[in-house]
């Protein structure tokens, strides 16, 4: 009897890849089945594997990153999902589809518009797909805000203004990795930023065209160190004279998730977890402020910064009937710190949705809720990707390489724009007509 089950093989066994070994393990294993594990830290793939073996009975093949397409030889899947450090995406994306796999690939889809041209090509030249997995749109109040703004309640949306604080405690976490070098994670702008401005594609179904940017990194420096008392500081907090007293300390050896992922195996890698966000390495910014130009004509002012005291966002929408106004708090947290935590809760204090029409008064919606990871929506996401049989969406939240490219180009045009200082067409980037 043939085997009816989709085969997953997952490369980058980080803290984000949990949530779909989970998934296929112990929430679809009647559908799904986790057929091999790749990455380039044997130490993290045996971690994750005796859970996969607590769960299923038995461990799956591990694969080091360069035998990546003996992997797909040996063990066949039908579906490679991809969670590796950003800049490294595009190799497993292409290659998975070249040997006749689909991708399923973590936001950013990728880092910069080579890479991306690269992967819209492959998507052409073979026929398969890609899946960025945006977890943000899936949140019920933003899918929410998308049933408001597609009803014509404000009529067309003309200008959108939002704002994206990071706080002390996630926004800071950037700063002690691999997201900390442009190189790695095309910076904020790409890495974090992704998600903001494939909302703003979706909730206005838009695609910008002319990007802006102005950026500065003035709180990650040493002189904040200086400031905070911090003299004689170390490369990492593990080891620094002065870790007692500074607050942006992260201790690996107090979170068991941490140590068994990062700590005990960064002899492998040097992959070290708690690196100083002062550390004069960092090239990244931690202020950026980004204006964009949509198709239609629409405008967009989008502010990121990341030491905010509170972490969530504002935005509103200008439209030629009325204003929609929404925001929301969310719990600070530390990614991978609680195994089995939901990353990204919100506060359901700090949520609103409010539509002010033109020559009527306000009217506030009460928020759709639901529990789980990021907003509530790695649930419905998660089913998305695996469930053959869920249901047609209205909303169109899977996302195809389209999507992530149109994302992720607003983010590499702003960081262009700050280097070149001026702003930057879309279309000098990628040529639209490969992205579809
Ligand atoms: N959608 C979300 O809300 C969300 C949240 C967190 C992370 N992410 C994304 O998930 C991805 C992973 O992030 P993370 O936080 O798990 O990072 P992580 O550092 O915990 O994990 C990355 C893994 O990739 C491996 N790796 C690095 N280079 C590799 C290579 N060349 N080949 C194979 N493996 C390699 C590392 O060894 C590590 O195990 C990133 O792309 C990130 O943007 C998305």
């Amino acid at each position: 009897m043939p085997n009816a089950k989709t085969r997953y093989a997952q490369v980058g066994i980080g803290s984000r890849s949990r949530m779909y070994t989970k998934a296929i393990v112990e929430k679809f294993p009647e559908i799904a089945e986790l057929v091999a594990l790749c990455d380039i830290n044997q130490g993290r793939m045996d971690t994750r594997n005796k859970y996969v073996a607590e769960k299923t009975g038995a461990a799956v093949p591990t694969y080091a990153a360069e035998d990546f397409d003996r992997m797909v030889a040996e063990t066949k899947p039908d579906v490679v999902i991809v969670t590796t450090v950003d800049a490294t995406h595009d190799k497993y994306i292409c290659r998975a589809m070249e040997l006749g796999c689909k991708a399923v690939t973590e936001k950013p889809m990728t880092t910069d518009e080579r890479k991306c041209q690269q992967i819209l090509q492959t998507v052409r030249d073979t026929g398969n797909q890609c899946q960025v997995t945006f977890n943000y749109r899936y949140a019920p109040y933003r899918s929410q805000l998308k049933e408001i703004i597609d009803s014509g309640a404000i009529g067309e949306v003309l200008s959108v203004d939002f704002t994206w604080p990071l706080d002390t405690r996630h926004g800071a976490d950037y700063f002690r990795r691999w997201h900390r070098r442009r190189e790695n994670s095309g910076s904020l702008l790409v890495h974090k930023a992704t998600h903001h401005f494939d909302l703003v594609n979706w909730w206005i179904n838009d695609v910008p065209e002319e990007v802006f940017c102005h950026g500065s990194r003035k709180f990650y420096v040493p002189e904040t160190a200086e400031r905070l008392g911090l003299e004689g500081r170390g490369e990492r907090c593990l080891d620094c004279p002065v870790k007692d007293k500074c607050p942006f300390m992260l201790d690996l050896t107090e979170s068991e998730n941490l140590k068994a992922m990062y700590l005990d195996n960064e002899a492998e890698d040097g992959y070290y977890r708690d690196r100083c966000v002062f550390s004069d390495e960092i090239d990244i910014w931690d202020n950026m402020s980004v204006s964009v130009r949509y198709s239609r004509g629409a405008m967009m002012n989008y502010f990121l910064h990341s030491y905010s005291p509170w972490e969530g966002y504002q935005i509103a929408f200008n439209g030629n009937k009325g204003r929609l106004e929404h925001g929301s708090t969310q719990f600070a947290y530390i990614s991978g710190e609680q195994e089995n935590a939901d990353p990204g809760q919100i506060k359901k204090e700090g949520l609103y949705i409010t539509l002010h029409p033109h020559f009527d008064k306000p009217k506030g919606f009460e928020p759709r809720t639901s529990k789980g990871g990021h907003g509530g929506g790695d649930d419905p996401l998660l089913a998305d990707i695996f469930d053959p049989n869920a249901p047609a969406d209205p909303l169109g939240r899977k996302a195809d390489q389209r999507d992530g490219a149109y994302s992720i180009l607003s983010g590499v045009a702003a960081y262009h724009s700050i280097d070149q200082g001026k702003p930057i067409k879309i279309a000098d980037l990628v040529e639209p007509e490969l992205i579809g």
